[in-house]
């Protein structure tokens, strides 16, 4: 994917972005960006779960 190509998140790709992820939300800590999105508890605890199965941590 190049700097300016635009990506749907699907049920399908999701997995493929899985350690893009993990490093943005859990690792850099830079996802969701601003302060107007926050994740819940469960939230995290879901993402991490879902991580976790895909063997991304
Ligand atoms: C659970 C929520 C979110 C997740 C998992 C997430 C995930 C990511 C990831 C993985 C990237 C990097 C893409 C790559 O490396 O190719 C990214 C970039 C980005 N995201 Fe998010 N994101 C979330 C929420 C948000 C929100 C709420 C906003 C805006 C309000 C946002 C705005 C952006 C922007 C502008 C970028 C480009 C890089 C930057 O400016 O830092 N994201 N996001």
């Amino acid at each position: 994917m190049t700097e300016y190509e635009r990506k749907v998140f699907t049920i399908e790709n999701m997995s493929k972005s899985a350690k893009a992820i993990h490093k943005q939300v859990f690792l850099k800590k830079k996802m969701p960006k601003g302060d107007q999105i926050k994740l819940t508890e469960k939230e995290y605890k879901v993402l991490k779960e879902w991580l976790l199965e895909l063997g991304v941590e």
